[in-house]
């Protein structure tokens, strides 16, 4: 999603945000711009291609001052007039060149009133944004103070909104504000930053700054002022954030979807590092209070960490034997749902910044739960700092869009809750939670074993390349990880792919079925095992050609329209995280036998920061 960097130095800075919106390239774009302070003036290049691209056009800035901006479009298509920065030069009758140039993440809701006041007020707009009212609404309190003008417009505004900014007539200085979408300050000798992600300041800072809702800071070259919403000076504490720069190096892959299915093995163990046995006191001091005494669990999440919650509800509800419901965050937020204070809401996400997971949190919050939780693969994020207990999962930068090793990581960190719960609660004894401690450090050799696959997988993908539709079936546990796969498959290959529970195939799906979709199914030797081959044997009376993912102890051999692969073991339990992996394997190939963009799929972003 949209990504902002802003420096104020005493050396040239184009290189500098240019290298921060490559850091930020992973998060998904579609057009990126530079705006510098160059010679007494505002001087701007945007592109609707890659960063690269930009990077070239900017060969020739040169400024101690600047903004840079990745954007991935809500209001107005990807185009150069859309894309960031944009400019306020006054309005019309009075203007001369460009005074206030401005980048944006979120979305301003009173954009067209805000607009059409402008407007009569004789500004004159070029985009279809909404964030183009913001440069002209700054312009407009403008007295020769941009920190005072600023906060003066922030006051006006409904929506989310990460602003850098800065203006012709003040050299030295960059102002940035935040609310609901993050941004961070970057702090540098005689040298300040802003970022929406403090991965894009890695190489120029690791002193970083957090700002809260509502923040508006003053960034020049030897002081950073922070103001609250109220105008009040306030001083956030500076963190030293460990360099993630090997993150966004390939290594030897060739992707980093790729890079990061392989790492799964180090992030799992990673982890488990600080888990010395299974007790309450994992999920922090307020949740050990709480965790014997909940009456149920909602846990809150959007996309593949949907599904990591959906196996957590199995999980929580056989092990714990706690009733426990899943919700897509967009969806909670806005339905009128009944409240229980002594819920435990769990919000899982990779990044910690969606928009609508953040927002759900909010309105469970509202409602009066305040017992919270986030699992999150990022310890900074606004999800970590608004809940009151915390379980950081350690997959490390995600890079490619497709979310991979956060989802394995996720599970691990959901089966260590449903356990702490049973143990908490007295349905499991200590014995049986080192048991299940101990199956969950096997995992990365497991899972390492299940890699050894790509190469089976491969030849698999290759019968995939031409096909438009999949069909996913799991049954149980493993439904969730036919939901995940298909996810997989549809994002970056683009093949139409849908998943249903086994059991449902006859009340519909089993319309489509015909020798040009194949049918992928998840069949490990579970309890539901004898079900699911009932339901491949419908698939085969119909001609359908069947993908099965089995384990060693499930009877299915490979024969006329059945291919089988067969991992290594089976894992009780635990037999989703194993699942998951081929799955993973099998869209990553089929989408690079397709020739797509793996890391960057089309219309994606990494972290959806807007509604
Ligand atoms: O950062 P989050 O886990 O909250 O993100 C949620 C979804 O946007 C994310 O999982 C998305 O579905 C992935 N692209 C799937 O691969």
């Amino acid at each position: 999603m949209c990504g902002i960097v802003g420096a104020v130095a005493q050396r040239n800075i184009v290189p500098l945000l240019i290298e921060g919106l490559r850091r930020l390239e992973y998060r998904g774009y579609d057009s990126c711009g530079v705006a510098i302070h160059a010679d007494g003036e505002v001087v701007r290049a945007r592109s609707v291609a890659r960063v690269a691209e930009l990077q070239e056009q900017a060969a020739t800035l040169a400024g101690f001052t600047g903004i840079a901006h990745t954007r991935w479009a809500t209001h107005g298509a990807p185009s150069t007039a859309n894309a960031h920065p944009h400019v306020s030069g006054g309005p019309v009758k009075v203007a001369r060149g460009a005074r206030i140039a401005l980048v944006h993440n979120g979305i301003i809701e009173n954009h067209e009133a805000l607009r059409a006041r402008l407007q009569a007020a004789g500004y004159a707009f070029e985009s279809q944004t909404d964030t183009e009212v913001l440069p002209h609404l700054i312009d407009s309190h403008y007295n020769g103070d941009l920190f005072e003008a600023v906060q003066a417009a922030v006051r006006e505004l409904q929506g989310a909104y990460a602003i850098a900014v800065f203006a012709r007539d003040e050299p030295h200085r960059v102002v940035g504000a935040r609310a609901g979408s993050p941004l961070v300050v970057g702090l540098g000798t005689n040298e300040n930053f802003l970022a929406s992600d403090a991965m894009a300041l890695v190489g120029a800072t690791d002193r970083i700054v957090y700002l809260e809702e509502g923040d508006v800071a003053d960034v020049q070259l030897g002081r950073v002022w922070i103001v609250d919403r109220a105008g009040r000076r306030v001083e956030r504490p500076a963190r030293t954030v460990a360099a993630h720069a090997q993150a966004v190096d390939l290594g030897p892959y060739r992707h980093f979807m790729q890079k990061e299915i392989f790492e799964q093995p180090r992030a799992i163990a990673d982890t488990l590092e600080s888990v010395g046995t299974i007790d309450p006191w994992l999920f922090g001091d307020a949740a050990a209070q709480w965790l014997p005494q909940i009456d149920r669990v909602l846990i809150l999440a959007c996309g593949t960490s949907y599904y990591a919650s959906l196996v957590a509800r199995y999980w929580i509800e056989s092990i714990a034997q706690v009733p426990t419901a899943v919700e897509i965050a967009s969806e909670y937020r806005y339905r009128r749902s009944v409240a229980d204070a002594n819920t435990l809401v769990v919000v899982v996400s990779q990044s910690g910044e969606t928009a609508d997971t953040l927002a759900a949190l909010k309105h469970a919050q509202s409602l009066g739960m305040q017992r919270t939780l986030a699992v999150c693969n990022v310890a900074t994020s606004a999800m970590v700092r608004e809940t009151a207990a915390q379980f950081i999962t350690h997959a490390g930068p995600e890079i490619g869009v497709a979310s991979t090793k956060a989802f394995t990581t996720q599970l691990v960190a959901l089966y260590l809750l449903a356990n702490t719960l049973a143990l908490a609660r007295g349905q499991i004894g200590d014995s049986q939670a080192a048991t299940a401690l101990t199956a969950l450090r096997h995992l990365p050799a497991a899972v390492q074993k299940v890699l050894a696959l790509e190469p089976q997988i491969i030849a698999l993908a290759e019968q995939f390349v031409d096909k438009e539709h999949a069909l996913f079936l799991g049954r149980g546990l493993h439904y969730p990880i036919a939901l995940e796969g298909a996810l997989k498959l549809k994002e970056i290959s683009y093949i139409h792919a849908e998943a249903y529970p086994a059991g449902e195939l006859k009340h519909g799906p089993l319309a489509l079925v015909t020798a040009a979709m194949p049918v992928v199914t998840v069949a490990p030797n579970d309890a539901l095992l004898e079900k699911l081959k009932s339901n491949m044997q419908e698939v085969r009376a119909r001609g359908g050609e069947i993908f099965v993912f089995a384990d060693a102890d499930t009877r299915i051999a490979s024969g006329e329209g059945v291919q089988v692969v067969r991992l290594p073991e089976h894992y009780g339990d635990l037999s989703p995280i194993l699942h998951v992996v081929p799955l993973q394997l099998l869209a990553y190939h089929t989408a690079v036998a397709r020739g797509t963009d793996v890391d960057k799929p089309r219309n994606l972003a990494k972290s959806v920061t807007v509604e």
